[in-house]
């Protein structure tokens, strides 16, 4: 059966406290009112369900990565828009997931680009202070690695801006790419 549906995954990836739920959940209404079904697998709501008792080793994290890469797959196969927000620190892994993907629809992979001096600085969930301390092991960045992507087709910059410039930045980038509609001005009264 031909597929000529618009679906997509929009994979964030990035350190933790990066930028990836926030700007995710900013952009989810933005991509809805152009009329278009949206999902959200976010890292740590996956979890909490679908990765439940799955820990931070290499094995683990990648049985994650390809949960949701798998539920992603088929949520864009039937045209939706899957917002996903997952650390996703392995580059090998990403594109095993973007080859899953791009089977059925596109895949766009946006780099949340927040350097981990100002991860550590927001420290959003207390855990930076914690993994400098000693007392998390296998933490992104501090005592476990992540592979930057270098040709993620989004790079998005946090650092001196506001999460709505980020989000606005991305939504405007899915346009210029042509995987969204641009709004249409609502006719004048
Ligand atoms: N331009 C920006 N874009 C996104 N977030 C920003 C920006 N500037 C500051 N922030 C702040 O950075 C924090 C990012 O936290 P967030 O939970 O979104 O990170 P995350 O990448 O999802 O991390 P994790 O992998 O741990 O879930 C928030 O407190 C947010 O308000
Ligand atoms: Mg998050």
């Amino acid at each position: 059966m031909q597929n000529d549906t618009t679906g997509f995954t929009l994979w964030f990836t990035g350190l933790s406290g990066a930028g990836k739920s926030t700007i995710a959940q900013i952009i989810g209404p933005e991509i809805e009112r152009r009329g278009i079904l949206v999902d959200h697998l976010d890292g740590d709501v996956v979890r909490t369900h679908l990765s439940k008792g799955l820990g931070f080793s290499r094995e683990d994290r990648d049985a994650n990565i390809l949960r949701i890469g798998f539920v992603s797959k088929l949520l864009t196969r039937h045209g939706a828009a899957v917002i996903v927000a997952a650390i996703s620190p392995y580059a090998e892994t990403r594109e095993l997931v973007r080859e899953m993907v791009d089977d059925v629809g596109r895949f766009v992979e946006v780099y949340v680009a927040t350097s981990l001096e100002e991860c550590a600085r927001r420290d959003v969930k207390g855990l930076y202070a914690k993994a400098f301390a000693g007392e998390i092991k296998e933490f992104t960045g501090v005592s476990d690695p992540y592979e930057a992507p270098d040709h993620a087709e989004i790079v998005v910059e946090t650092e001196g801006r506001s999460p709505e410039d980020s989000a606005r930045f991305v939504v405007d980038e899915l346009e210029r790419l042509g995987i969204i509609p641009p709004v249409l001005e609502e006719a004048v009264a």
